[in-house]
């Protein structure tokens, strides 16, 4: 286990922090183990009937850790075996409801995690950005399916394609959210909320879950969009996306 993802099991809830402030709580090949075995540890407990994501500090998570990417870049080999992976097939086969907790930025697969998220509470004034397109990626997660069902094409592709972020009270109205929070009301309102789910019959909360989503259809979609996002990686046109954000040059993506 990554000491930057803290799993913890109480009261019939696992609690899955994010926990590398320090960097925004950007996700490393890692931490993406981690967050993969902790998601099948979930699956696996009976006792576990709720799955609270929370970010340490003033960040969710500032999505995939572009040090990483690079390194894909020159090692493409490895991406085969990248843990994302992992974890993307986990959340899109997640029996157990999945809640989140969202403050400050939530950028990239902190963003379109949140599209696997059953319950979902924002602060007002979290941010909301998914810049694939500026870091000359595509979108991942299923998001080139989930995003636009649930917004529309357009704001979708305006997310996409132009990193147009959005605040917490426009995500709650787009249908991202269940509600946008005063900042510090956030973590006790999704605690509570994973709490109520817990307490409920799981056999029927999980096929509620399974009514509600096709696991094999978003695996396909998931599956699909690896492949072109896996060629993206290693395009020139990343690496230099990639290195003007590592070394802070004038690309620097704050979507
Ligand atoms: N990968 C690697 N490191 C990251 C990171 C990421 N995705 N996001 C932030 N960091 C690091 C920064 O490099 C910085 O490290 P340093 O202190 O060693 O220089 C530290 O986290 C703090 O980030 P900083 O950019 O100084 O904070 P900020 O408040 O000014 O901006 C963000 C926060 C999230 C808007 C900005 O860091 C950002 O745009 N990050 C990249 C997000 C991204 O493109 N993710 C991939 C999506 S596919």
């Amino acid at each position: 286990m990554s000491e930057q993802i803290r799993a913890e099991t109480d009261g019939g809830m696992m609690t899955l922090t994010f926990a590398r402030p320090e960097k925004k709580n950007a996700i490393t090949d890692a931490m993406y183990a981690a967050l993969a075995d902790a998601l099948d540890r979930a699956e696996a407990d009976p006792e576990v009937r709720a799955v609270l994501f929370r970010g340490e500090g003033d960040s969710f998570s500032a999505g995939n850790d572009l040090a990483d990417f690079a390194r894909f870049g020159v090692e493409p080999q490895k991406i085969a075996g990248a843990n994302v992976f992992r974890f993307l097939h986990a959340l899109a086969r997640a029996q157990t409801p999945l809640v989140a907790a969202v403050r400050g930025r939530a950028v990239g697969v902190g963003t379109t995690l949140l599209l696997h998220c059953d319950l979902v509470f924002v602060a007002e004034d979290a941010r909301l950005s998914t810049p694939f397109v500026d870091l000359a990626l595509t979108p991942e997660a299923a998001s080139s399916l989930l995003l636009p069902a649930r917004i529309g094409h357009p704001r979708a592709f305006a997310m996409f394609a132009l990193g147009e972020a959005i605040d917490g009270r426009t995500a709650a109205a787009w249908g991202l959210a269940n509600a946008a929070l005063p900042a510090d009301e956030v973590e006790a309102r999704a605690l509570a909320a994973a709490q109520a789910l817990a307490q409920r019959p799981p056999g029927a909360v999980q096929a509620a879950k399974r009514l509600m989503r096709d696991a094999d259809a978003l695996r396909e979609v998931i599956d699909r969009e690896v492949e072109i996002f896996a060629a993206r990686l290693t395009t020139a046109e990343a690496a230099q996306a990639f290195q003007a954000f590592l070394s802070r040059g004038p690309g620097r993506t704050a979507g």
